[in-house]
């Protein structure tokens, strides 16, 4: 006897699952890690899955437990799903915290206000204006902004006066083809079509976002690095993938909705904005925008960690900027135990009283450690002389447990000394191509997601950041920051001249890497 099967596919970690036709979904997901906290009641809603593809029939359950926007959006309860036709679906304990910037009813600082916020009494940077330009959210009302990262998509509309009214955030679906922009380079190269989905993608979100009010948006900002601004284009992404990584393709791009298939106006006007050169986009760009470096004499930097560390500093005069490749480290991509930050992830590592105390995401049991808790955890072991300055586990041991079973080994702590090395080498670089030191620094920005969760003390503690506690802030989204403030803009911001910094081609560089790669002694 034969029975038909159906196919789950379990975001994020693809997982793919065959289920007969019409079972319920509960002991397959519990298979893979999913928990049902009411044992299935349908009673708690921590079993939330999103239908991505395919459908799930709202049921009693879920119209009691869940908001009318969940279920819109397509939430449902996975312990009182069954299974009538194949389906993708995103698990809710395992979504990753995508940063966007705000709550979504506070209004957003205008360049003035964030002015006055970074850098007191100093003017708004904003004096050219936008020729012949009309400001799409003063002369019909709303904008989108989207930050398109490697990783994670976050989206919002605005008004004329700033305020959020919606954000949408996603994974980037170009994830099938790899987490880093190298694999999505390669994959490109290779003929496979990264542009459709992303657009695809871009659009729903927009059309979730502008739901019932799309004939009022003007203007649609991207942002995003070098890569996204090409895969969305469609522009040639050859020249990325090799030395010196610069590709003549770096100016704003401009479509229509018609271009790209979205269903807004046809006179709506869809923007990436320019990139800087190298890896270095229109993320960092909009990111020196929302830090305020541009605004004064005062030295300011903008730190975005991630597989590709960007670093920019400088101020009103001039600035100078490199992207640093870190290795997936501080995403825990190259840990043994490694995991994003999700339900199980220890995320926070304290030393009392010369005991680990970790912090597990979701309260449950340990499953592996992300980035934040690698800082921290390897921060603990230096304080507590468990690590050396070198690296090496000082026992001679070939791990180093945090809460088991989760346990650091020697290659862990390397990839991490490899990855604080080339971001410290790069932050040294770009200061003394300045002319300048550390303690000339009035500001350090950390954006992105790991700069918002990892422990300033931890990074300072492990060398990855050099500088005065006080100087040092986490900055949030930067990049979607900057993106609201520049479609707010009536004018174009005039910024200084934006050096980009080849590190690679830098002959002091493998000497500075080598020399930070080591542990700072007794701090
Ligand atoms: S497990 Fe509680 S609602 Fe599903």
């Amino acid at each position: 006897m034969t029975c038909d099967l159906v196919r789950i596919r379990l975001e994020p970690l693809s997982v793919e699952l065959k289920l007969p036709l019409g079972s319920s979904l509960i002991a397959a997901l519990a298979a893979h890690g999913v928990e049902f906290p009411c044992g299935g009641m349908g009673e708690c809603s921590g079993c939330q899955v999103r239908v991505l593809s395919g459908s799930l029939l709202v049921t009693e359950a879920d119209s009691a437990t869940l908001t009318p926007d969940q279920l819109a959006k397509g939430w449902r309860l996975a312990c009182q799903a069954r299974a009538h036709e194949s389906l993708v679906l995103e698990c809710g304990q395992w979504r990753m915290q995508i940063l966007a910037d705000d709550n979504p009813s506070d209004p957003i600082p205008k360049v003035g206000a964030l002015a006055t916020m970074v850098a007191p009494s100093i003017p708004a940077v904003i004096s050219r204006e936008r020729a012949g330009d009309q400001s799409a959210s003063s002369s019909r009302g709303l904008a989108v902004a989207i930050d398109l990262g490697t990783t994670t998509i976050a989206a919002q509309l605005i008004d004329a006066s700033g305020n959020v009214l919606a954000v949408e955030t996603a994974l980037n679906p170009q994830a099938a083809f790899g987490s880093d922009v190298m694999s999505r380079i390669r994959a490109a190269l290779e003929g496979q079509d990264l542009t459709t989905p992303i657009r695809v993608a871009l659009g729903q979100i927009v059309a979730r976002l502008a739901r019932g009010r799309a004939s009022q948006v003007a203007e649609v900002l991207l942002v995003g690095n070098t890569v996204m601004h090409h895969l969305f284009g469609s522009l040639d992404v050859e020249p990325l993938a090799h030395v010196p990584f610069q590709s003549p393709n770096l100016a704003e791009q401009r479509f229509t909705p018609r271009d790209l298939g979205w269903d807004l106006p046809s006179d709506c006007v869809v923007r990436f904005a320019r990139c800087i050169g190298g890896f270095i986009g229109s993320d960092i760009l909009a990111g020196i925008v929302a830090a305020g470096i541009a605004l004064g004499d005062d030295l300011t930097a903008l730190v975005d960690l991630g597989t590709n560390g960007e670093i920019a500093i400088g101020n009103r005069h001039g600035i100078v900027c490199a992207s640093t490749a870190a290795g997936p480290a501080f995403e825990a991509g190259s840990i043994r135990m490694g995991m994003r930050a999700v339900t199980g992830a220890i995320a926070y590592v304290a030393l009392v009283d010369g005991t680990l105390r970790p912090t597990v995401l979701g309260d449950g049991a340990p499953r592996g450690i992300c980035g934040s808790g690698l800082v921290d955890a390897v921060a603990a072991g230096l304080r507590s002389g468990s690590i050396l300055a070198n690296g090496r586990i000082a026992d001679g041991s070939k791990n180093f447990p945090i809460a088991l079973p989760v346990v650091l080994y020697q290659s862990d702590i390397r990839e991490l000394q490899l990855a604080k090395g080339a971001i410290a080498a790069g932050f040294r670089l770009l200061l003394k191509r300045l002319g300048a030191q550390v303690s000339s620094l009035h500001a350090i920005h950390l954006a992105g997601a790991f700069g918002n969760y990892v422990q300033i003390e931890s990074a300072l503690r492990i060398g990855l950041l050099e500088a005065p506690h006080s100087v040092i802030h986490a900055a949030g989204n930067t990049a979607l920051r900057g993106a609201k403030m520049l479609l707010l803009a009536r004018e174009e911001p005039q910024l200084p001249p934006i050096e980009h910094v080849s590190l690679a081609a830098d002959p002091a560089f493998q000497d500075e890497f080598a020399a930070c790669m080591t542990f700072p002694e007794n701090l």
